[in-house]
């Protein structure tokens, strides 16, 4: 069965990682793709294997942390297809930083990447949404978020934001049939967790999990396609752990 037949998608951070696992998961189930990327040409890459592949996904440089680096991508969605049924707000960074050394503008662009990034793809997303009385916006935060980590405080403050911030959104376009939810990954194998998390650090997390593996971006996708998708139609404001049972509750 595909779950987003006919379906339209915008994924940020589509280019490698999380991203490109929860754009190929979404095209397999039938859904017509609107990708960005701060990494132009990378994107473009992933778009046109993914369009080799049959699917339909058109690729966008766009930096998240700018409204008007987004706005092409966004208006060529609504354009060509007059709405946005889901939008995936996945594109972060999370270089590690001690607090006595982080600068003001390394502080400032953490929030402005994984945080500011969603005031400013919501304010030009939610518009139509409301208008057609439909939409699934699903966002990447962390399970850093729930336990803390050191060297990670501007990070951990800016997912922590989000959650908070899915749920009062929640509420306010809950009226307008439109579903908010966060997934929250534990420690996933991608290009960026490769560049900045310790190994060590990671076979630690990896030892504290029920499920005795490593994970995946595939891993994360499924839950993302589900959020996305008429199967959460009764669920919004939620926040889901994709850990391996790192955190129980
Ligand atoms: N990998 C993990 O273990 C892990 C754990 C918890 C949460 N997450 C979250 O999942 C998301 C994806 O993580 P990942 O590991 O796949 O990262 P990644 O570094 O492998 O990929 C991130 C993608 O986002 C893009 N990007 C970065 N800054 C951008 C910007 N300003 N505008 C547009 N695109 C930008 C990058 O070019 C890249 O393609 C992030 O929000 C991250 O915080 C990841």
């Amino acid at each position: 069965m595909k779950l987003l037949e006919n379906k339209v998608a915008v994924i940020t951070g589509a280019a490698m990682g999380i991203g490109a696992g929860i754009a190929d998961l979404f095209a397999e189930h039938g859904a017509t793709l609107y990708l960005l990327d701060i990494d132009g040409p990378k994107c473009e890459a992933k778009a046109a294997a993914m369009r080799q592949a049959g699917h339909r996904a058109s690729a966008f440089a766009a930096d998240v942390s700018q409204a008007a680096s987004m706005r092409p991508a966004i208006d060529a969605a609504l354009i060509e297809h007059g709405r946005i049924d889901a939008l995936v707000n996945n594109a972060g960074i999370y270089p590690r930083r001690a607090f006595m050394d982080m600068t003001e503008a390394e502080w400032d662009e953490m929030q402005n990447v994984n945080l500011k990034s969603l005031f400013h793809i919501c304010k030009l997303v939610l518009p139509g949404m409301m208008e057609r009385r439909s939409g699934k916006i699903v966002n990447l935060g962390s399970v850093t978020f729930f336990k803390g980590m050191a060297l990670l405080s501007h990070y951990v403050a800016a997912k922590g934001g989000m959650i908070g911030f899915s749920r009062s959104l929640a509420r306010e376009m809950g009226p307008y049939n439109i579903h908010i939810n966060t997934v929250t990954p534990g420690a996933i194998k991608t290009e960026g967790e490769i560049i900045h998390a310790d190994p060590k650090a990671i076979a630690a997390i990896q030892s504290r999990q029920c499920l005795d593996r490593r994970l995946f971006p595939a891993d994360v996708a499924g839950v993302c396609l589900f959020l996305a998708s008429a199967l959460s139609d009764g669920m919004t404001g939620q926040t889901l752990n994709v850990d391996g049972g790192l955190i129980l509750y």
